[in-house]
């Protein structure tokens, strides 16, 4: 073997490039990791997502994929559960209420072999959102799933994700790259996790926005999640998330006071003291939809020389690219001990 070590460029730092770095050089003996990115926490679109560990808005992903890397990030959640300073990177254990609606078909999620538990809700349960009903008469919420899972809140997570990232010897570097091109020569392997930009630079026509608005409360009396419709309340470390919204092809970063009115109202119905919690912020951020989440190999090469380049595309998480990080990162992890068992790589060793 040479001494020339495999070279690794990340490009991108939301949930998806950091962990996809993190699980490389933490499993990769004598490797070089960059990542490039052109923005960093606190000022990625993970930094604001409500961090439920829960499948949402994954477009028509292969259900066996979905299955796959949500039980896969599980296993690293509760490595970093475990760990004495979780409490420092916003990981922690929840319980959850996602309640449905008479009208709609009751699509039991398939998650009760993989999630830490997962059961349908008892009448009683159901009993304690009579009240947030529109008619007085009728529930409307007659069926529900109960779930515990964890949260994981990106404005904490990601700073502790570079830290471990850079103490193993991962550099890091701000820039953009709108074409892969650039980096033939340069890299061996290039992961691509742009997320909605990732479109953009590919021409990727199937990535789109779908537009979210959350509000940020302080109530640290609620310590359960609910999903209900367009409504969840997710409870993080130190505030609580409300939302939200799930508006397709919508570019607008600007929060919408129609909006905000909509997920108060809806909010409160479930959980009434929440009228009454102060509110901490505002967000609008735009989710990397796809009609799947691509997590694939592709080798491209320049036309002139005869130089290629791995490329491990990573993006188009929708509704929970935190939900499936660790487990596409885990994925990454085995295409790249392909490539390296490969000829391809090695010859240029
Ligand atoms: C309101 C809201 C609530 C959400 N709630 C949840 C939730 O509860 N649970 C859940 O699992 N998911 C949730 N999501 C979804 C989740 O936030 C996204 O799926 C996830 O953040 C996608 O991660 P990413 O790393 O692909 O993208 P991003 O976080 O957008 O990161 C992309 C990175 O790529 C960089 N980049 C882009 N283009 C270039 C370029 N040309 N050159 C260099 N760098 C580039 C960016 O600067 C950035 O660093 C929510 C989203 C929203 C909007
Ligand atoms: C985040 O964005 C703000 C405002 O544009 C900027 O001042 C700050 O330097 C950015 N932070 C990082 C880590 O890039
Ligand atoms: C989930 O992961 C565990 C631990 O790796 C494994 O034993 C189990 O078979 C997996 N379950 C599914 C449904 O993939």
């Amino acid at each position: 073997m040479s001494e020339k070590k495999l070279k690794i460029a990340v490009i991108g730092a939301g949930i998806i490039g950091c962990t996809s770095a993190v699980v490389l050089i933490e499993s990769i003996p004598n490797v070089d990791i960059t990542i490039i990115s052109e923005k960093f926490t606190p000022n990625t679109t993970s930094d604001g997502s409500g961090g439920l560990i829960y499948p949402y808005l994954s477009g028509s992903t292969d259900r066996q994929r979905i299955r796959k890397w949500i039980n896969n990030s599980l296993v690293y959640l509760n490595k970093y559960y475990q760990l004495p300073d979780s409490g420092k990177f916003g990981i922690g254990l929840l319980s959850m209420y996602y309640l449905l609606e008479d009208e709609e078909v009751f699509d039991y999620p398939d998650f009760d072999d993989i999630m830490i538990s997962q059961r349908p809700m008892t009448s009683s349960e159901l009993k304690q959102f009579s009240s947030s009903s529109s008619s007085e008469s009728q529930n409307k919420w007659t069926k529900g799933v109960y779930v515990t899972t964890y949260y994981a809140e990106c404005r904490k997570l990601l700073p502790y994700l570079l830290q471990q990232f850079k103490s193993k010897g991962g550099k890091v570097c701000q820039q953009r790259v709108d074409s892969l091109q650039q980096l033939i020569g340069k890299y061996d392997i290039v992961i691509n996790c742009r997320g909605l930009e990732a479109g953009k630079c590919s021409a990727d026509q199937s990535v789109h926005p779908i537009r979210g608005q959350v509000y940020r409360i302080s109530a640290p009396w609620i310590k359960h999640s609910v999903m209900a419709g367009n409504h969840y309340i997710v409870p993080n470390s130190d505030c609580v998330v409300l939302g939200g919204t799930k508006q397709l092809n919508n570019w607008d970063t600007m929060v919408d006071p129609k909006d905000s009115k909509d997920i108060m109202d809806g909010c409160s119905q479930l959980i009434p003291s929440i009228r009454a919690a102060q509110v901490v912020n505002e967000w609008v951020g735009l989710r990397p939809g796809r009609h799947e989440v691509r997590l694939e190999r592709e080798v491209i090469s320049d036309g002139q020389s005869n130089n290629q380049l791995q490329v491990i595309h990573n993006y188009g998480h929708g509704g929970c690219g935190v939900t499936l990080s660790f487990g596409c990162a885990h994925e990454v992890l085995d295409y790249v001990q392909q490539i390296i068992s490969s000829n391809n790589v090695k010859s240029r060793l």
